[in-house]
């Protein structure tokens, strides 16, 4: 099974995947957590480009390529070997994250985007989207408690992550299917609990699909 987590930074994916790995580890599932951009020897250089502050004069068609490569080599070096072997793959972050940021938030062309997103994932499409919904007020209230320092990614500006926060919501619209909307501004458990019971809510149908 492929579960992607997608949500703009600091909804909480790095702490709902490792519940949600831990949750699945308990029941004896064999689990394989990746990130995106990253996870693999050549995708982790590739991110150090993409988040090094000092490349500003990085063109928006550049910054997507090398997204897109960063995936492709995580896919066809981790992700399908594992969904091969059974494993629960979970990414934080996939294809989402490009069409959310780089289509909406960049203005991109949404078709190039979703073609060379093809390419990347190798056609490997996640079972299931858990997008972790926060507004833009907690996303700043969270960000002055933080107080953390932004990559090049995070230093845009308030407008685009706008346009990215609605930007995810017309992707889980077009993608009911395999999309979980979770309201991540709830307490760390509750977000957990949503989570795992729309997973099993997700397995359920699923089985009953499968024995028709
Ligand atoms: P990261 O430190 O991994 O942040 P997060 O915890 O939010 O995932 O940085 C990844 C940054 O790259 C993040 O700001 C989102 C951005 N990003 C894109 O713009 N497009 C993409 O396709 C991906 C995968 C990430």
């Amino acid at each position: 099974m492929f579960i992607t987590f997608e949500g703009i930074d600091l909804s909480g994916k790095s702490t709902q995947i490792k519940l949600l790995a831990e949750y699945l580890t308990r029941l004896k599932k064999k689990v394989v957590i990746v990130r995106e951009p990253g996870g693999t020897k050549i995708s982790e250089r590739i991110r150090d480009i993409l988040l090094d502050k000092d490349h500003y004069e990085m063109a928006d068609t550049t910054e997507f390529m090398l997204f897109s490569a960063s995936r492709r080599q995580l896919t066809q070096e981790i992700i399908i070997p594992s969904l091969k072997k059974k494993s629960y793959v979970i990414s934080d972050r996939y294809y989402d994250s490009s069409t959310a940021y780089q289509g909406y938030g960049g203005g991109l062309d949404l078709k190039m985007i979703n073609s060379i997103n093809n390419v990347a994932s190798c056609g490997i499409e996640p079972d299931i989207t858990i997008l972790l919904e926060i507004d833009l007020q907690c996303w700043l209230s969270r960000k002055k408690t933080e107080g953390r320092t932004d990559d090049r990614i995070e230093s845009k500006k308030i407008a685009y992550y706008k346009k990215v926060i609605n930007g995810y919501k017309k992707i889980a619209e077009m993608n009911k299917k395999r999309f979980v909307i979770v309201d991540a501004t709830a307490s760390k458990q509750e977000v957990h609990e949503n989570i795992v019971s729309a997973l099993s809510n997700f397995t359920k149908k699923k089985k009953s699909k499968s024995s028709i």
